[in-house]
């Protein structure tokens, strides 16, 4: 296939896996075109793509959910595919605003397939999370491990995921694919774009960078009584660049016609503990990580990791990288830019 003859739009495009996404799909020649409402990401972002890439593309401030301008959107651009980011990630929040969370995730994805129809685009590849497996019976979660998600984040994903099941079941000229991811982490090797969250983060890299660069005093960990190897939680962790290249794979896949399972797993198929986390960084970074062992996290769960079977038969896909080069290009974004974007 040659990707100069297709353009892509990507919602979601100026946060962390879209922009990782978009510089592949540039420098693999696709015409791009992306739309983000900078929720949760920084206008920064579109020149470090544009210095990455040499490569012109175009931007939409706006929000998915506003159909008149998807509507305008989609009469301009003739897309042959989209691949869909835009959406709301914290699960803490989910939980303080869940309309917020059903209206953002649920209806601006509704808004976004409605438009996509009328303009005769079916071609999809949508992000979402092994947090559909919430706390699974067997460790290693294979595309068919029961679902139950736990939270109202998670929720949203599974809805969502439902919904495009059925769609393509009924109108069969949908090509689809969930895409599940794990716990993507790390940074585009050039230290240009990587991750960048409001305030406290969430989740443990980000937590463990800010530590290192002096912006916070220590990790608190979760909870050590884990039936695990050493007793913290355990996660399949997988880097931002082989994340953006299982799009690539897929969304190459879809278009040729290939048929494809609509739900597949993206991870390494290992599991690291937050103690391994915590050994990698500090080689890394040549930096000490303080931390204090405080209860556990609620909703969290031991252990999870993907079964990458079917990704790895079916996408000319396999990840690259190890939980070492996650922490080094981690840590080279969080030195270079001990501010994010803001710069
Ligand atoms: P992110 O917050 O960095 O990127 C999402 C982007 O969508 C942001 O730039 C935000 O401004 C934008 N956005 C949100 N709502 C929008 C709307 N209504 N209209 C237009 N733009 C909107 O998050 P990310 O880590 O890059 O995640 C991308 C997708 O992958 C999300 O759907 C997320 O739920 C999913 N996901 C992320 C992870 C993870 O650990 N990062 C894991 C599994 C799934
Ligand atoms: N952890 C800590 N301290 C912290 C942050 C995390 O000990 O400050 C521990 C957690 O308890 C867990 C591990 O580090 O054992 C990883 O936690 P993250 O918050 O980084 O990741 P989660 O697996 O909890 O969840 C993330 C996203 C979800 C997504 C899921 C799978 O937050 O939205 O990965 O993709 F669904």
């Amino acid at each position: 296939m040659n990707p100069s003859n297709y353009k892509i739009l990507v919602t979601g495009g100026t946060g962390y896996i879209g922009s990782h996404t978009s510089v592949k799909l540039l420098q693999e020649g696709f015409s791009i075109v992306l739309i983000d409402n900078l929720s949760n990401s920084s206008i920064n972002v579109l020149n470090r793509i544009k210095e990455l890439t040499n490569i012109n593309f175009d931007f939409i401030e706006g929000d998915i959910r506003d159909k008149r301008l998807l509507r305008r959107i989609f009469k301009e651009h003739k897309f042959d595919a989209v691949i869909h980011f835009a959406g709301l990630k914290a699960v803490k929040e989910s939980e303080e605003k869940p309309l917020n969370y059903f209206e953002n995730n649920i209806s601006g994805s509704i808004v976004l397939l409605n438009e996509m129809d009328r303009a005769n685009v079916n071609c999809l590849v949508f992000s979402s999370s092994a947090t559909v497996y919430g706390e699974p019976s067997e460790t290693k979660c294979s595309e068919d491990s029961q679902l139950c998600p736990k939270n109202i984040y998670g929720q949203t994903k599974l809805i969502i995921e439902e919904i495009l099941t059925s769609l393509k079941k009924i109108q069969p000229k949908w090509k689809i694919v969930n895409l599940r991811y794990f716990n993507p982490i790390g940074a585009h090797p050039s230290g240009l774009i990587g991750e960048d969250p409001n305030g406290e983060p969430n989740n443990l890299m980000p937590y463990i960078s800010q530590v290192a660069i002096g912006k916070r005093d220590k990790l608190f960990i979760f909870g050590d009584d884990y039936n695990t190897t050493d007793g913290s939680g355990k996660r399949d962790y997988i880097h931002i660049q082989d994340l953006a290249d299982g799009h690539i794979a897929t969304l190459k896949k879809l278009l040729q016609g290939s048929p494809l399972k609509i739900n597949i797993n993206l991870g390494t198929g290992k599991s690291y503990s937050v103690f391994e986390v915590i050994n990698a960084f500090e080689k890394a970074s040549s930096k000490t990580i303080p931390f204090e062992i405080i209860s556990r996290r609620e909703g969290d769960v031991g252990e999870i990791y993907a079964d990458i079977t079917y990704a790895n038969d079916n996408l000319d896909w396999s990840p690259k990288f190890d939980i070492n080069d996650m922490c080094k290009d981690a840590w080279r974004w969080q030195s270079k830019n001990p501010n994010g974007y803001n710069e």
